[in-house]
């Protein structure tokens, strides 16, 4: 059965995704469609009603992107956030005051009338407009006023048509989720079902539907999104499903032992582990160049899978650990797809010259439905929440030569580190009171250089392990994390002590931008 479900539509805003997410946090399934998508593609989703966004655009510009015709005719409750409100109260033959001024930041607002959608009393809210409401349009009622903003709420609750200009997906309006879920369940009587047990059901019918009796490949590398993908598809055509786990000798330590006891053991999923570690290690050798070392990777790694497969006999479909956010930011609107885009070379990336079909279970979730969803499926929560890690794993991070040795070292530092971050709840991002704790994204680094020590009386020459530790919304921009002096002093001192040949240790102290969050 279909989930009842909202459309976004977006101009542009880049709180846009946040709206998506807060909407579908109240269990009401939710997409997001750019303002100028054919009518037919946003009908087809039978909404139960629209969510304007924000965006940057003034309604006075020539080319102001416009509320489509067909919201209207449908009938159906509206909400405009921001740009969204202006939008709306211009259509709708309101005033609205272009201003040069923004006004921009938190801001406190007073309900003004009972009202569906905002609370009695003063609240918080965050604003970020330039223009504002100057006229209501005819039989609207204004609902909350601000200093700044006389209008900062209204509605017409005959029609449904409501406006904010403050921003109710953002942290910094605490009240703001309620709002929205006053709006979809209350207003637009949406029911809360979009839960992670409605997920699956909802993927597992859907790859069923798609998949019939054909042969299904996947390739698993141990992050979440290709692990969940595949247990998925598992639960919805179980031994249909051949997957592929090609140990490239780049994972951290246990790593590779832990996903094939975990699908093996724990999913029962008939996963053929390949051993490429030497493979890989004759194709890294002699290799520093970042770029190089990366193509080295994506291709042996395409070469082993093709193999693989062919042995495993014919297959129809490909599983993809695709998640909404990339669906959603290859259509975003050009002006907000400048600003947010980031490709990387991923390996583990689809054999350009295969033909399949591909399977995406995950391509309309965000990343922490996912999560839900792994842990509804049983994965083990250490998989689940993992912090992020690069495709082309270690050697990203053993800068210079990768070798075995180096490889060794560089595994047992980072092992120390991440456990000495989880026993002091570092290793994962924590809010309190508005502080944040803890790290996105931690672990070491082999740096290309040695540096001189003395261990003992004896003079030592040996290698540097760089700590890199940062924290992170959506990893574009990264700040280094404010890590305790005694618990750095303490991986510090286990580093030197416990891992052979590495006599130093430095704390990267370097925001992104300027410097990446990896080396490579
Ligand atoms: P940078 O280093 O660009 O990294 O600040 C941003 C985020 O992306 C991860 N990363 C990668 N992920 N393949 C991936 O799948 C890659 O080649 C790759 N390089 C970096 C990085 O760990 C961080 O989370």
């Amino acid at each position: 059965m279909r989930p009842d479900a909202i459309a976004v539509l977006d101009f542009g805003s880049q709180y846009a995704q946040l709206v998506a997410r807060r909407v579908r946090e109240v269990a009401v399934y939710c997409e997001l469609f750019p303002w100028d998508t054919q009518e037919e593609r946003v009908i087809e989703l039978r909404p139960k009603g629209f969510i304007l966004s924000g965006g940057p655009a003034s309604v006075y510009d020539s080319e102001a992107p416009q509320i489509p015709d067909y919201v209207f005719r449908t009938g159906l409750p509206v909400l405009g956030i921001c740009y969204g409100m202006q939008a709306l109260t211009h259509t709708l033959s309101g005033r609205v005051a272009s201003s040069s001024e923004r006004e921009y930041g938190i801001a406190t607002i007073e309900t003004l009338t009972e009202n569906p959608l905002i609370l009695g009393g003063e609240q918080q809210v965050w604003m970020s407009h330039g223009d504002r409401i100057e006229d209501l349009p005819d039989h609207f009622i204004t609902f909350a006023r601000s200093e700044n903003s006389p209008i900062a709420a209204m509605g017409d609750m005959e029609r449904g048509y409501f406006g904010v200009q403050f921003h109710p997906e953002v942290s910094h309006t605490p009240g703001g989720k309620e709002i929205l879920r006053r709006f979809v369940v209350d207003v637009c009587g949406a029911t809360a079902s979009w839960t992670p047990e409605s997920i699956i059901a909802e993927s597992v019918a859907r790859v069923r539907m798609q998949v019939g009796d054909g042969k299904v490949l996947s390739a698993v590398s141990g992050g979440v999104d290709s692990s969940v993908a595949t247990a998925l598809v598992h639960h919805a055509v179980g031994d249909q499903l051949n997957a592929i786990f090609v140990d490239n000798g780049l994972l951290r330590k246990q790593e590779s032992a832990e996903v094939v006891r975990t699908f093996r053991n724990v999913m029962g999923v008939e996963l053929v582990a390949i051993d490429a570690v030497e493979e890989f290690m004759k194709a890294l050798s002699g290799i520093t160049e970042p770029e190089k070392k990366r193509n080295i990777i994506g291709e042996r790694f395409i070469r082993i899978f093709e193999r693989e497969a062919q042995q495993l006999g014919a297959a129809n479909f490909l599983v993809q650990g695709t998640i909404y956010p990339d669906v959603v930011e290859s259509s975003a609107p050009e002006r907000a797809k400048a600003a947010r885009i980031k490709t990387h070379h991923n390996v583990g990336g689809l054999p350009e010259d295969m033909s399949f079909e591909l399977v995406e279970p995950l391509r309309y979730l965000f990343k922490d439905e996912v999560r839900k969803v792994g842990e509804k499926l049983g994965l083990p929560s250490e998989l689940v929440w993992r912090q992020p890690f690069p495709g082309p794993g270690l050697a990203v991070r053993c800068l210079g030569e990768v070798t075995p040795a180096r490889l060794t070292r560089l595994r047992d530092a980072d092992a120390i580190l991440t456990y000495e971050l989880e026993k002091a709840g570092f290793l994962h991002l924590n809010r309190q009171n508005g502080e944040v704790q803890g790290t996105a994204q931690a672990f070491t680094v082999m740096l290309p250089v040695r540096s001189v020590g003395v261990m003992g009386d004896q003079r030592t020459y040996e290698e540097v392990v760089a700590i890199r530790a940062v924290t992170t919304e959506d990893f574009m921009t990264a700040d280094w994390a404010r890590l305790p002096y005694e618990l750095l002093a303490r991986v510090s001192s286990r580093i030197v002590n416990e891992v052979p040949n590495v006599n130093r240790v430095v704390y990267d102290i370097t925001s992104k931008p300027p410097a990446t969050i990896e080396w490579e």
